[in-house]
């Protein structure tokens, strides 16, 4: 089993950011990555629909004899949490309760923002995680739905993405957070935005780099190979798709894509 894939999940290609952190904290394992771009985006969805989402590709990664499942999408990981009652085959891993544990590692203050979809936020996924590990901690969150569209867009460094963000942020500096969780796939592009707008007294915890370090501590693989592979799965394919996957897996060379219906 020691040499069986690692299986991501992403609602699209936005987890690419999550398989990139992983794969250069582990770089001789083997990964299948599913992107559900039929079905994105899951952060405006309802909890019971990204549920079903979540068992269903989390059994399609299992079928294909992943050794473990890594919820890349904060909106799918957000209904994850808490819920000790589900058991599966192999272990998965959520992207929040290691972010969350990040962000009270790190802040000082005990004051801590969220950055998420509304469906991450909405769920109360982080603020529930923050309070189980540090029940003094004071959370302040913030829907962002505007964010994945810019990103998507490429946009990053474009002053419209700049003015959304400050816009986004302001009410969370004012509460004068020292740390700041960007709790979803497509925000470690937006860094350099809103650590502007956050400011040098804000450290900004990116989940896919929390969930990276976890995995590295739980994966033994006896068999490692120098170079593991990695397999890229989507349920569509549009022409937009492949330039911005490129971009979001830069420096990486995107492997070669396979649409597959679930
Ligand atoms: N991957 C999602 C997340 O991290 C963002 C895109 C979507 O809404 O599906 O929450």
């Amino acid at each position: 089993m020691s040499s069986a894939p690692i299986g991501l999940f992403d609602s699209g290609i936005g987890g690419l950011t999550v398989l990139k952190s992983v794969r250069a904290q582990l770089p001789h394992e083997n990964f299948i990555y599913l992107g559900d771009t039929a079905r994105l985006p899951y952060g405006s969805k309802s909890p019971e629909t990204i549920m079903r989402y979540l068992q269903q590709n989390i059994n399609f990664l299992v079928d294909r004899r992943v050794k473990s499942v890594v919820v890349a999408c904060n909106s799918a990981s957000s209904v994850l949490v808490g819920r000790s009652d589900l058991k599966f085959s192999v272990p998965v891993y959520n992207v929040i309760e290691p972010g969350a544990q990040v962000a009270v590692d790190t802040s000082k203050t005990k004051r801590i923002g969220v950055l998420g979809t509304r469906a991450t936020i909405a769920g109360g996924a982080y603020q529930q995680a923050i309070a189980k590990i540090s029940p003094d901690a004071e959370v302040f969150v913030q829907a962002c739905p505007l964010l994945v569209p810019l990103v998507e867009e490429g946009w990053d460094t474009d002053p419209i993405t700049n003015l959304v963000v400050y816009r986004y942020l302001q009410p969370l500096v004012a509460k004068q957070i020292d740390t700041l969780i960007l709790g979803c796939t497509h925000y470690p592009f937006l860094r350099d935005a809103i650590g502007r707008v956050a400011g040098p007294t804000v450290q900004l915890v990116d989940s896919a780099q929390a969930i990276a370090k976890m995995l590295e501590a739980d994966s033994k693989n006896e068999e490692a190979q120098p170079d593991g592979q990695i397999e890229l799965l989507v349920t569509d394919s549009s022409p937009s798709f492949q330039e911005v996957a490129a971009r979001l897996m830069s420096p990486y060379k995107l492997p070669a894509i396979q649409q597959i219906d679930l």
